[in-house]
């Protein structure tokens, strides 16, 4: 549904100062909230066009809305922070404003990169039907998305389907195996806002007609699924793509998909993307909204924001939380001095002119005894760390755990013990990598 800004609102947000926004972790400020909202509410028409945009997103057979900014867009200036503060104001009259990812305050950049995964956002390909991040206990109630700049070349329309309407198509048979919690994608890495990952998970995650529809097309391809479920999966993603519509985001149009009923794509974008300047192909930026109130933010809130409440003492698992922290970083350097130390002993042996066994075995054992004993605590601590946050999987914890007791047990007089914690660091870095670029 596309939802025009009255000529009337038009002109009076044009000359609105609304004030820069302030976060309080990873969400919109409450405080900032109920300035833009007093000071929109002021303006003529505003509350209808709202009431418009509320009901397009959560009345019966809606769920997507694209409120058509354009005129303000080019009277402000697209990049403009007022532009941006007046669609934080509309989006507040949906939900709360947040942003999972540490990296973006708030607004995300999806531009185009054409030696990316052709399939993902910022990828030149098919964006299949998907709903954004599928593999979180507490997705986000809405994914948004503004266009700054469609694709010169005239590619990538958006597409979106109603997801229950899909699911109602499929055979009684179909829709139990979607019930059933076999289905995983993706990590869960460095996330804010949207609860624990969730693995595996069931597709149909509700009452019949309700709740989120957990489907993403990439588990088809990147998932090990049991035959029955991934055909199950293949028919729900079939009837998605016949139920599809699709059009093309304009400057200033501003998408909002609500989550628990419709998921959304990208068709390819025009060929030729290589022979357009990195500043002029398309960009949008990405707005997530938590509806239902802050109550239901879990338990992972960015704190980057300054807090003014006092600081209430520490429960029995935060507290533990700290302790395994502390480790991880006492550990880490004492391994670091203990290697500085053995350097300087070993430096110290060579150089003299009658090397003495004192200093030679001084050496040895600081690094290959006490120093890889370190290593081994430092090992457990970061396996627990990226175990409790979700972000390594089960395997790779328990080769730490191995990788910890082999550094803790073996003596240094066996030689490839040595090896064991670069081993482990390589491993580490190689999934930290590999878990980056599948990222959304
Ligand atoms: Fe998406």
């Amino acid at each position: 549904m596309f939802i025009d800004i009255p000529s009337e609102l038009e002109a009076a947000l044009i000359d609105l100062p609304l004030p820069t926004w302030e976060l309080d972790g990873s969400f919109l400020a409450q405080s900032t909230m109920d300035r833009y909202r007093t000071e929109l509410t002021a303006t003529p028409q505003f509350e209808e066009t709202a009431t418009t945009l509320r009901h397009a997103l959560t009345d019966e057979g809606g769920g997507h809305a694209v409120l058509r900014l354009g005129n303000l867009a080019k009277a402000l200036g697209i990049g403009d922070d007022r532009f941006l503060q007046l669609v934080n104001g509309f989006a507040v009259e949906v939900a709360v404003p947040f942003s999972p990812f540490p990296r973006w305050h708030l607004w995300k950049d999806i531009g185009v990169k054409v030696d990316k995964d052709p399939g993902k956002s910022s990828g030149i390909g098919y964006n299949a039907f998907h709903m954004d991040l599928v593999n979180a206990s507490l997705p986000p109630d809405y994914t948004t998305l503004l266009c700054l700049r469609p694709d010169p070349l005239g590619g990538g329309p958006s597409i979106l389907s109603d997801a229950h309407a899909a699911v109602a198509r499929l055979s009684e048979d179909g829709r139990a195996l979607l019930a059933e919690s076999a289905y995983r994608y993706g990590t869960f890495f460095d996330l804010f806002g949207v609860g624990e990952e969730y693995k595996p998970f069931p597709i149909l995650d509700g009452s019949p007609g309700e709740g989120f529809v957990r489907f993403t097309a990439k588990m088809l391809e990147r998932s090990p699924l049991g035959r029955a479920h991934a055909d199950a999966a293949k028919k729900l993603a079939e009837e998605l793509v016949r139920g599809q519509v699709s059009f093309m985001l304009q400057p200033g149009d501003y998408l909002i998909v609500n989550q628990r009923r419709f998921l959304h794509g990208r068709e390819a974008l025009h060929r030729g993307q290589e022979t357009v300047l990195v500043a002029d192909r398309r960009l949008l930026l990405q707005l997530f909204l938590r509806g239902g109130g802050r109550r239901r933010l879990g338990p992972h809130s960015r704190p980057t924001a300054p807090v003014t409440r006092r600081v209430p003492s520490p429960g029995p698992a935060e507290a533990e939380d700290r302790f395994v922290s502390t480790v991880f970083l006492g550990s880490g350097l004492v391994f670091v001095a203990t290697l500085f130390v053995a350097a300087a002993a070993a430096g110290t042996v060579l150089s003299a002119h009658q090397p003495q066994d004192f200093g030679r075995h001084f050496a040895h054992e600081l690094l290959t005894t006490y120093g890889m004993r370190m290593a081994a605590v430092f090992v457990f601590a970061t396996s627990t760390i990226g175990r409790r946050l979700g972000s390594f999987p089960r395997g790779l914890s328990l080769a730490g755990v191995v990788a910890g007791l082999v550094l803790l047990v073996v003596r240094s007089s066996v030689p490839w013990s040595a090896l064991v914690f670069p081993a482990w660091a390589l491993l580490i870095s190689v999934y930290i990598l590999w878990a980056a670029r599948r990222a959304p």
